[in-house]
């Protein structure tokens, strides 16, 4: 693999909102124009903060779906106050943006095909590297919970699509079970050669797609959606157990999502820790 593609330096920009609309029953589309031009690699995240008496003392991460010129592009679910507040954002708004942050998806190797789960908020990144490095023998599935959950405007037409229950009038060409059961179905019907697999989404999938991955050998990078504080290797609030470092006494050792993720080597990380 070519894990270190050549990285963005991070700042904090000024941002207008263009648009904030829903793009599912449960996703949200925000567009925002930075105060100079805005650069990223797909698997990156910025920490969004309000301005004036809404402004928190942490930021928001949300993985960057699609950055150009002076453009940033995000793909969020309401859970808390702060993404609420985040929803109510009218064109005209302002707010700040702390990026690009964080360890990106690895580019692709040569000779090998990508394999890409997603699930529900972990599409951005891995939407993101499909629309800089996706080509036509590539697989790429995404799952929502129900037909009414999947951001159809946004997804490419290549991409095969699985929700959690069918319910009457639903297209028939929909899954009906969880991404990596639809993984396996296809990459079982169409057959695969040497891939790697890429996925981010809720801790369940991620695990699901290393499953995969170890089974056929193929390398797996996992973009890990932690709990944050600051953003920037500070606070130690987002803390993800990896491997030991060879003749180490520890069982574990403790790597921070912001920094030294949000994606890692799915082999690296040490899953019973986390689950
Ligand atoms: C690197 C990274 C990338 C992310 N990318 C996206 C994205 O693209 N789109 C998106 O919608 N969300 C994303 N998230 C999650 C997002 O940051 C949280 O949903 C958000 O910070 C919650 O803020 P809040 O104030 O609304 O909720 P809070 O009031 O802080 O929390 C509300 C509820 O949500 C839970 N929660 C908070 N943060 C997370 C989290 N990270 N994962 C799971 N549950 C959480 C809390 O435990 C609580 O139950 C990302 C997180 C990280 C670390
Ligand atoms: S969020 Fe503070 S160390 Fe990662």
């Amino acid at each position: 693999m070519n894990p270190s593609p050549s990285m963005v330096p991070a700042r904090q920009y000024r941002a207008t909102v263009l648009s904030n609309r829903p793009v599912s029953t449960g996703l949200i589309h925000l567009v925002l124009e930075c105060d100079a031009p805005f650069g990223f690699l797909p698997g990156q995240f910025a920490m969004l903060n309000f301005t004036g008496a809404q402004r928190r003392t942490f930021g928001r991460p949300l993985s960057i779906l699609a950055g150009e010129g002076l453009r940033a592009e995000f793909l969020y679910r309401v859970v808390g106050s702060g993404t609420a507040d985040l929803s109510r954002l009218v064109p005209e708004d302002e707010m700040t943006l702390l990026g690009p942050l964080g360890t990106p998806f690895p580019d692709r190797p040569e000779d090998r095909d990508a394999v890409l789960l997603a699930g529900g908020v972990g599409l951005p990144p891995v939407l993101a590297w499909w629309d800089r490095h996706g080509r036509e023998t590539d697989r790429a599935y995404f799952g929502g919970r129900d037909a009414g959950d999947l951001p159809r405007e946004l997804l490419p037409a290549a991409w095969k699509m699985s929700i959690d229950r069918r319910q009457d009038g639903d297209d028939e060409r929909l899954f009906e079970g969880r991404v990596p059961e639809l993984a396996r179905t296809d990459l079982a019907a169409t057959g695969r050669g040497k891939s790697f697999v890429l996925s981010c989404g809720p801790l369940l999938l991620l695990q699901a797609a290393r499953r995969l991955a170890t089974e056929h050998d193929w390398p797996c990078f996992v973009s890990m959606e932690e709990h944050m504080g600051c953003g920037y290797g500070a606070c130690k609030g987002c803390v993800v157990p990896l491997q030991p470092q060879p003749d180490s006494p520890d069982p574990w050792r403790n790597a921070t999502c912001c920094q030294d993720g949000p994606v890692f080597d799915a082999d690296d990380i040490v899953w019973n820790r986390i689950l």
